[in-house]
């Protein structure tokens, strides 16, 4: 059985930078509340006339491709995780496939919000060390601006969430000095309400969305941040202690840890908690805010650019979200 690497990162975000000076102008809110609270000082809106999941999730593509030194028809497996699709159904993985021409290559969409990268990348290691796959782009896209309700009633949310697209190439390699050393996933369905969106539909919901619906918030997401953020803090040192271990690794091993970028408040206690010193730990939250299954590629691409990645570096990535869904990747990069 072989092993898979990451072979190419790549990320594309919105050039549109909406601060958070921009958000006091449209709500009750204020820079030092949103910088106090989550560590973000300005995120991206997408460009409806330019920009769609799908094709930034395809920009993110091209870059990592082209870092891996591939062509796009080298691909033969997508993988894409988001939040908000292009289309209620089909899922933007196709949407994807289309935008890269890639007619007949299989495309699987991963719902898992926060964690939906790593279990994208798990997904990845798998067929690829199965032998069914040899080179898999994992994707991360979202645009949230359309979803959040802008305005002082949604502001809890509307603040924290922005858009941006990322990427991995996944290859089969022999080579077990640079590979996924393991990934591990994790969910709580008995949280699935603490962090949501209802409408549009849904089985559960039973019908489309209505005007009484929309008019009840009911199309608004909605987060129990509190309570998000108490899991949080547990879940994300205990999912990387597991990878650790697994590996048979301490903390003090790790060169670089890419958790999600959900708050700095938490990556800060993260941190602080395993003892990590400051430049273990990569973020980018305050230029991008939250991008929920981007937030992971784009980091990693963004640290790579930043030469924190090196061959050799023992990497690990992180995350904690709506599910709840908890999830880590080790990488002997
Ligand atoms: O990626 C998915 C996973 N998500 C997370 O990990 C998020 C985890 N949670 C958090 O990051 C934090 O809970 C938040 C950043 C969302 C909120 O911070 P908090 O310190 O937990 O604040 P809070 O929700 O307890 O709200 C404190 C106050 C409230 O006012 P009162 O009731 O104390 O008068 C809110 O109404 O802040 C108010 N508030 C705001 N004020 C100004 C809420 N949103 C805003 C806002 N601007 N945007």
């Amino acid at each position: 059985m072989s092993h898979s690497r990451i072979t190419g990162v790549g990320h594309y975000v919105p050039e549109r930078v909406v601060t958070n000076r921009d958000l006091e102008r449209r709500m009750e809110t204020t820079d030092a509340w949103i910088r106090e609270r989550t560590g973000i000082q300005e995120r991206r809106f997408f460009d409806p006339d330019q920009d769609t999941v799908a094709t930034m999730g395809a920009n993110a593509a091209r870059l990592a491709l082209q870092r891996a030194g591939l062509q796009t028809s080298d691909v033969d497996f997508i993988v894409f995780a988001t939040l908000s699709s292009d289309y209620y159904f089909p899922g933007s993985g196709v949407l994807m496939q289309r935008e890269l021409a890639l007619p007949g290559i299989p495309a699987l969409d991963v719902r898992m919000q926060c964690s939906g990268f790593i279990y994208a990348l798990s997904v990845a290691d798998q067929f690829v060390r199965s032998g069914m796959y040899r080179t898999v782009l994992v994707v991360g896209s979202e645009i949230q601006s359309t979803i959040m309700n802008i305005s002082t009633e949604g502001r809890a949310m509307a603040v924290i969430f922005g858009d941006g697209a990322g990427a991995a190439v996944v290859q089969a390699t022999e080579d077990a000095g640079h590979r996924i050393l393991s990934t591990h996933l994790h969910a709580d369905g008995r949280f699935a309400e603490e962090l949501m969106q209802k409408e549009p539909g849904g089985s559960r919901v039973g019908r489309w969305m209505t005007r009484e619906m929309v008019e009840a918030g009911g199309a608004d997401p909605y987060m129990n941040g509190p309570a998000v953020f108490k899991h949080a803090v547990v879940r994300f040192p205990e999912v990387i202690y597991e990878a650790l271990d697994a590996n048979g690794y301490r903390s003090e091993d790790l060169d670089l840890l890419v958790p999600h970028q959900a708050n700095l408040r938490i990556n800060e206690h993260v941190r602080q908690k395993m003892g990590l010193p400051e430049e273990k730990v990569f973020n980018n939250i305050q230029k991008y805010g939250n991008t929920t299954a981007a937030s992971i590629p784009i980091a990693l691409s963004e640290a790579w650019e930043a030469g924190r990645v090196q061959a050799g570096n023992l990497i690990c990535l992180a995350a904690f979200g709506s599910g709840f869904t908890w999830a880590s990747a080790l990488i002997r990069w």
